[in-house]
């Protein structure tokens, strides 16, 4: 019998890491089809960013497979990075330079030629409604616009395989929605995303596919609707006036859990019509009047619950603004860039470093905005300020 499907996007079998003697991914196996997208879910520190450092090149797995792009990532990690672009958890945008120059600097490691990659700046920077802002300094970006400019620059060489880590962290709805209409329209062309959130809407919004990582297994994987089948139905909760009105309540309608403090009770179903008017019936029947009543249908955040054990996570949560630890800085650093080089923009696709910039460092690009923005921050021309906030870089330092 031949196979009609095309070859996997990414194709994952048995990937192991492990940090000293803590076991991050302990055998997980995926695979993501092409011009779809994939996305891994799971509590912090479940290990989603190290799945995208491996899948991405940028650090080396202890054991398994991984072809990404038809491409083996241990045998041809170059075929792989230039197939691919990266949007980290944690960006990767020179603040100190615009958001042309960013561009710009990303056409170059690409080796693009002049003329293409002002070009394809220019159709970004419109793309991604970043067009007045384009000769400012990143650093008086918001942080929204520094989320869409990492993101521009992720596409500047048109990769066919996206890592979208965290793309949405800290933005606001309306920017959120845009985000999610980028990468609608990404996978239209027949891009591959492969997309960790902690938005559980996200996932249910833009995924073909989710897999819950947790103890480095994956514990589920499935369509959203096939992961919202493995948890129990929903249900209905009445809210009741008075506690001597809960009291009968509760006595007529054996309800499957109840909270005494908050004057609700939990019935099963998932608020289908019938039921729900046999419910009230009954209450009518003994003269109990109800204040509220909400009908609950299981949504991914019951799956993640129930997978995890993990409380809900971010839906409506403020941003969290963890920094990477120095040792994170340095490893992903050294494997990606080496001691020499730091250009930020190297970041999206781990790529190597042009000539002209090694030695050199882009950081110094261009002088002049480098020294007024240290000056209007007060610095020292020896110190640079991004060190402390800016992963590639502060290893570079
Ligand atoms: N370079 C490193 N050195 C040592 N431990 C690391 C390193 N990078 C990650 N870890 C550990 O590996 C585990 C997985 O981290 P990872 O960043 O992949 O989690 P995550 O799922 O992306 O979490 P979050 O949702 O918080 O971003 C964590 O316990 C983390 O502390
Ligand atoms: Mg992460």
């Amino acid at each position: 019998m031949t196979n009609n499907n095309p070859p996997a996007a990414i194709r994952v079998t048995g990937l192991r890491k492990s940090y000293g003697q803590q076991v991050v991914l302990d055998g997980i196996d995926f695979d993501v089809a092409p011009g779809t997208v994939f996305s891994l879910l799971g509590p912090n520190g479940a290990g989603k960013t190290t799945t995208v450092q491996v899948l991405s090149t940028l650090i080396r797995a202890d054991a398994g497979q991984v072809q990404v792009g038809g491409h083996d990532l241990s045998g041809e990690p170059d075929a792989v990075r230039a197939a691919i672009g990266v949007t980290g958890q944690f960006s990767a945008v020179d603040r100190f330079l615009t958001g042309e120059e960013n561009l710009i600097l990303m056409a170059d490691l690409r080796h693009m030629g002049k003329q293409a990659g002002r070009r394809r700046a220019a159709e970004l920077l419109g793309q991604f409604d970043l067009t007045d802002a384009a000769h400012k300094p990143v650093l008086t970006y918001s942080g929204g616009m520094q989320r869409r400019l990492d993101l521009a620059m992720t596409l500047v060489g048109d990769p066919r395989i996206i890592f979208l880590d965290e793309p949405t962290a800290g933005l606001d709805p309306r920017s959120r929605r845009t985000m999610w209409q980028i990468v609608r329209s990404l996978v239209a062309s027949g891009v591959t995303i492969f997309l960790t959130t902690q938005y559980l809407e996200e996932a249910d919004e833009l995924a073909d596919r989710i897999a819950v990582l947790d103890h480095g297994k994956l514990v589920a994987q499935g369509t959203a609707a096939e992961l919202k089948r493995l948890v129990p139905g929903g249900h209905v909760s009445l809210q009741f006036g008075d506690a001597a009105v809960f009291a009968r309540a509760a006595h007529v309608l054996a309800p499957t859990s109840r909270d005494d403090d908050a004057l609700t009770l939990q019935l099963p179903g998932g608020g289908d019509v019938t039921s729900l008017r046999s419910v009230l019936d009954r209450l009518d029947q003994a003269g109990i009047e109800v204040d509220g009543l909400t009908v609950h249908t299981p949504d991914l955040d019951d799956v993640f619950l129930a997978l995890t054990g993990q409380p809900e996570m971010r839906r409506n949560r403020a941003p969290r603004h963890r920094r990477q630890l120095p040792d994170e800085r340095h490893c992903l650093h050294r494997e990606r860039l080496g001691h020499d080089a730091a250009p930020a923009a190297a970041a999206h696709a781990a790529l190597p470093i042009p000539d002209r910039h090694r030695g050199r460092d882009a950081r110094r690009l261009p002088s002049a905005l480098r020294l007024r923005a240290r000056r209007d921050h007060g610095l020292g021309p020896g110190a640079h300020p991004a060190q402390s906030a800016h992963p590639a870089l502060a290893a570079a330092g």
